[in-house]
């Protein structure tokens, strides 16, 4: 496995690679991140994984500084899942405009209406800062095909749209959430949780799964089934950014007409915001 530092050398090495497989990640690798690189080597005897945790996504109140960074545990995972290179570029290699301090000189990418709903509507310019990092990470590796966790449920489908839009001839590949036995999405963010947050953690997923169970057994006021899981992880102690019932197609709120549908949820449990969504069938 190569660990390659500049745009350069990285695209004297792939020169002679036809058949890309690309996993993007701000590192601090947990079984999420390894199970897309297993995905990706599926699909390609190259798997490209980058490391990078981008400024341009994070809001001036948001974790860029203390966004956990363990790069050598990471290439340690990264080996033994068979990952061929690590793309470990820095703030300086990834933004040519970069002063040391600011990026506001950045071209950036200006994502579709959905991207100011849901997380975007709490992190003003994210997707943006997502959108533009990807598109350049592609533009820098040139791949085949590029593997997303459906974790991010939002991300993937603007991810998607910005394929479409800006016709890159890249397949993008979503895979399910990898997580603990108690429910509790992995996340680089879990290593925040107290011990005693850690266990409350996983009641974000069992509210969207009551969502699920209840849509199942045949209710239909998908707002009031929000109200319901909002006030149940309040009354457990969590600041509830957004729970909502949305077409799994468009992400647009979820209509009588729609059965393909993904229940999401945001919150926080103390300083830590946690994310998390199922997708299913009505
Ligand atoms: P990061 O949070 O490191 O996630 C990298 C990839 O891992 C994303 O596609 C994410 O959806 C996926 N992932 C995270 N947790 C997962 C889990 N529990 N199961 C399955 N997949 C999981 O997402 C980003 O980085 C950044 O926004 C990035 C796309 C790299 C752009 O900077």
């Amino acid at each position: 496995m190569q660990i390659i530092k500049t745009i350069d050398e990285l695209r004297s090495v792939l020169k002679n690679h036809s058949n890309i497989a690309f996993v993007p990640t701000m590192g601090n690798l947990h079984a999420g991140h390894i199970q897309l690189v297993e995905v990706a080597k599926q699909h390609s005897e190259c798997v490209v994984v980058s490391i990078f945790v981008n400024p341009l996504q994070f809001g001036p109140n948001e974790d860029l500084a203390s966004y956990p960074r363990t790069l050598e545990e990471d290439c340690e995972k990264l080996k033994a899942a068979r990952a061929n290179i690590v793309f470990v570029p820095t703030v300086e290699e990834m933004y040519a405009d970069f002063d040391g301090k600011s990026l506001h000189q950045t071209m950036t990418i200006t994502p579709p209406p959905i991207a100011s709903e849901l997380c975007g509507a709490s992190r003003p310019g994210h997707f943006a800062g997502v959108a533009t990092v990807v598109l350049k990470l592609f533009n820098i590796v040139q791949p085949n095909i590029a593997v997303f966790g459906q974790k991010d449920f939002q991300q993937l489908l603007i991810i998607k749209q910005l394929v479409k839009q800006f016709n890159l001839p890249i397949q993008i590949i979503g895979v399910d959430t990898v997580r603990e036995p108690s429910g509790l999405a992995m996340s680089s963010r879990n290593c925040y949780l107290t011990d005693a947050q850690r266990v409350s953690a996983s009641q974000l997923n069992s509210a969207l799964q009551g969502i699920v169970k209840s849509i199942n057994a045949g209710k239909t006021d998908y707002h009031q089934l929000e109200q319901q899981a909002k006030t149940t992880l309040t009354s457990q102690g969590w600041l509830v950014d957004y729970i909502s019932i949305r077409s799994s197609l468009t992400l647009l709120p979820a209509t009588d007409a729609d059965n393909q549908l993904v229940a999401l949820g945001a919150a926080k449990l103390g300083n830590t915001r946690l994310i998390d969504n199922i997708e299913f069938l009505r």
